[in-house]
């Protein structure tokens, strides 16, 4: 962890109601995060959070009850559940909801990347990212956090600073002159002499602050330009910045300016308006998952659980549920936890700084995102399902496999072998004729019916095997029995000898847009006993899947294929 983070960890002293361990379980999550690594020891972290070994093993064990963190032999790595507590703050601060409409619409019209940044104390962080980044240049995550100096955003909030953020920003600027605290950003090849990097950005602050925007002229890497405008609340306060990146082969920062700039204000004002608007009632924002706050956890784990860590990342949840912030009995209620509790766990993050109290109203801050949300958001499809799959396995002692629907075939998009059972190696990219695979039966099965019924209009049928389902009708039989049974079997229809089952894997809508299955040889046991063995751990991974997924797409895209 960079000497700057730790030391600001230990310089305020916790007041005396705070909870221990939910302090030192944010400790663990947020040094997990600042690591380039993205796995780590147990040791290195009691090493780098100077906790107990002991501690930092109980606050793993309570942090993989709940999903946020797995183990991998003697590695722990964040995982995609995490994303929760980024997700509590994005859709509670409601700008991105507000304003990500606006955002994609000039990426779309300029062919450029657009962003939307808050500010976060003397940094600058991101909520929204319409990217267009080509080859060539950094594209950053929500999440991600530049210093402010470095970027355009930064030195429009930096005109709203008063002196206490002024002297933050300058202590941290002498302790940390290489941006090592920013793992996001490049590290400065050398560090400029203090006094001109103040200079240089205190006039531009002074400039931006008369404009009302501000350029980045490749202060975070060469090539990178970036313009960006401010956007005000309806009481006048800056909330965020709106910015266009482009890049030197295609423009300088200055026919940035010229090309970006009329668009970028004519948008920030239509901003502006839609802040102005109250939000037209939407669907309820996600309540927290109850698992967490369930004192039955306790009974089953034992005394490794810390049931103060999750019943303070449950409040921590809870405050997503309202846009704009909650009361101490709300939050008490949304997190399902007694008045007294509740009230420790947001005095403890608000000394943590990832929630602010107003007039008896508490919201969450940016710094949430710190928490693990820009890595965890370049995880791909594979890297989210790959882990549960190797769990399957592991449960199974069977091969697992997820495919997509392409053509009329299913293509293999991730795969965890262990014994080979089939006459050819299946690898990622394998393709089989859907019709004949219990994987390509389960997403034929939840297509429309009229499309579906297109697809078995077409189809070549061909005998692989003695047992081969060969007609549209009765394929068609098969595949009503799917889609009610939520399972297909194939028995030796693809390959003599091979058994195979297979479930939709569903997204956040509930449209099925992979499946996955387990097979085996078929002389290793009978039917019955196949699904009977393989059935309950199936559905478990899916669920699983499901839910990570669910959690890392609520704000992008992760597509299978
Ligand atoms: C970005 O969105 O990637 C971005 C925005 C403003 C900057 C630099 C990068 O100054």
């Amino acid at each position: 962890m960079p000497q700057a983070m730790r030391e600001s960890a230990a310089a305020l002293a916790a007041p005396g109601e705070a909870v221990g361990p939910l302090e030192r379980g944010l400790t663990v999550l947020r040094v997990m995060a600042a690591d380039p690594d993205s796995r780590q020891r147990a040791s290195d972290l009691a090493r780098a959070t100077g906790l107990a070994r002991s501690t930092v093993d109980r606050i793993a064990i309570t942090l993989a009850r709940l999903g946020y963190l797995r183990s991998e032999g003697r590695d722990l790595l964040l995982a995609p559940r995490l994303m929760e507590l980024g997700n509590a703050y994005l859709a509670s601060c409601g700008l991105p909801d507000a304003l990500e409409p606006y955002a994609v619409a000039l990426a779309d019209e300029l062919d450029e990347s657009v962003s939307i940044a808050v500010p976060d104390g003397d940094a600058v962080r991101f909520i929204t990212q319409a990217t267009r980044r080509r080859a060539m240049s950094l594209a950053f995550r929500i999440g991600d956090l530049l210093p402010a100096e470095r970027c355009a955003p930064g030195t429009v909030f930096a005109g709203g600073w008063d002196e206490a953020d002024r002297g933050r920003w300058l202590a941290r600027r002498r302790e940390d002159p290489l941006d090592t605290a920013f793992p996001a950003v490049p590290p400065r090849v050398e560090p400029s002499p203090p006094e001109l990097v103040e200079a240089a950005f205190d006039a531009r602050v002074r400039e931006a602050a008369g404009l009302g925007w501000a350029l980045d002229d490749q202060f975070i890497e060469p090539g990178l330009v970036a313009v960006a405008h401010a956007v005000r609340d309806p009481a006048g306060t800056v909330v965020c910045a709106l910015s266009v990146v482009s890049h030197t082969s295609r423009h300088s920062a200055r026919s940035l300016r010229e090309h970006a700039l009329p668009r970028l204000r004519r948008v920030a004002a239509a901003m502006e308006e839609a802040l102005r608007t109250p939000p037209r009632p939407g669907p309820p924002l996600a309540a927290p998952a109850p698992e967490a706050v369930d004192s039955g956890l306790k009974a089953e784990l034992g005394p490794e659980f810390l049931q103060s860590l999750a019943r303070g990342l449950a409040v921590l949840r809870a405050l997503g549920s309202a846009r704009g912030g909650l009361g101490l009995t709300a939050a008490a209620e949304a997190a399902a936890l007694p008045r007294a509790s509740a009230r420790r766990a947001l005095i403890t993050l608000q000394y943590l700084g990832y929630v602010r109290a107003d007039g008896g109203v508490f919201t969450l801050l940016p710094r949430v995102l710190e928490l693990g949300y820009a890595r965890l958001s370049r995880l791909s499809f594979g890297e989210i399902v790959r882990p549960h799959l190797v769990e399957l396995t592991r449960q199974v002692r069977e091969s697992a496999s997820i495919a997509v629907l392409d053509g009329d075939e299913i293509r293999y998009v991730e795969r965890v072998p262990t014994a080979r059972i089939m006459s050819v190696d299946i690898t990622v990219g394998t393709r089989f004729a859907a019709y004949a695979t219990s994987m390509g039966r389960v997403l034929l099965a939840d297509l429309p019916a009229p499309e579906q019924a297109t697809r078995l209009a077409r189809t070549r049928f061909e005998p692989l095997t003695r047992h081969t389902v060969t007609t549209a009708d009765a394929l068609a039989d098969i595949l009503e029995t799917v889609r009610r049974d939520g399972y297909a079997l194939v028995d030796e229809e693809l390959e003599e000898g091979l058994r195979s089952a297979a479930m939709p894997l569903r997204d956040r809508l509930g449209s099925t847009v992979a499946a996955v299955n387990v097979s085996q040889h078929a002389g290793r046991a009978t039917r019955q006993e196949f699904l009977d063995t393989v059935l309950p751990p199936l559905a478990g991974a899916v669920a699983r899947i499901e839910a990570d997924l669910a959690v890392a797409s609520e704000r992008q895209h992760i597509s299978a294929t």
